[in-house]
């Protein structure tokens, strides 16, 4: 190789190697805000809007007042008066509708036999939970 060449060589490995690492940060302080994925923003959780489609996506099929006997073990969580059964307002810790979402061990996992629901809704129901788990 000649001087130039190595020179030029050299220069790419720089830029090739700065480039993926400036890349990656900017890629990590973009997630870390929330710009990549959805924004999970559990600072006002309303039962109606937010906690009433989660239940409706995912767990009435089993737990509505109609199939709870059958297919739910006897938990109707269908409307705030029964799913409050499951609920200490102010401790996620001690609520049943959060310690089975959230895997905690000792508990049933729920959605039973399906995958975990993501860590967005998760932290909505204890946002909820710790919020008071009003009826609003
Ligand atoms: C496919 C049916 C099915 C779905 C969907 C389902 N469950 Fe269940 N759930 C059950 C059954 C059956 C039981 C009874 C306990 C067991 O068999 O594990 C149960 C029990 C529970 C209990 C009582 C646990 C206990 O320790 O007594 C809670 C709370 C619960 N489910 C919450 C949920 C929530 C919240 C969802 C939605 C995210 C959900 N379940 C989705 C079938 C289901």
């Amino acid at each position: 190789m000649t001087k130039t060449k190595k020179l030029l060589a050299f220069a790419a490995a720089v830029c090739l190697f700065t480039g993926s690492f400036l890349s990656s940060c900017y890629y990590d302080s973009m997630e870390e805000l929330g710009y990549l994925g959805t924004v999970c923003d559990t600072t006002a959780v309303s039962f109606s809007t937010d906690i009433q489609s989660l239940l409706d996506n995912s767990c009435l099929t089993c737990h509505s007042a109609t199939s709870a006997d059958a297919l739910g073990g006897g938990n109707n969580m269908e409307g705030y008066d029964n799913l409050i059964n499951c609920v200490t307002p102010g401790d996620p810790s001690t609520s049943s509708f959060y310690n089975s979402i959230a895997w905690v061990s000792g508990t049933s996992f729920m959605p039973k036999a399906e995958p975990q629901l993501s860590s967005c809704e998760i932290n909505t129901v204890m946002a909820w939970i710790n919020q008071g788990a009003l009826n609003n």
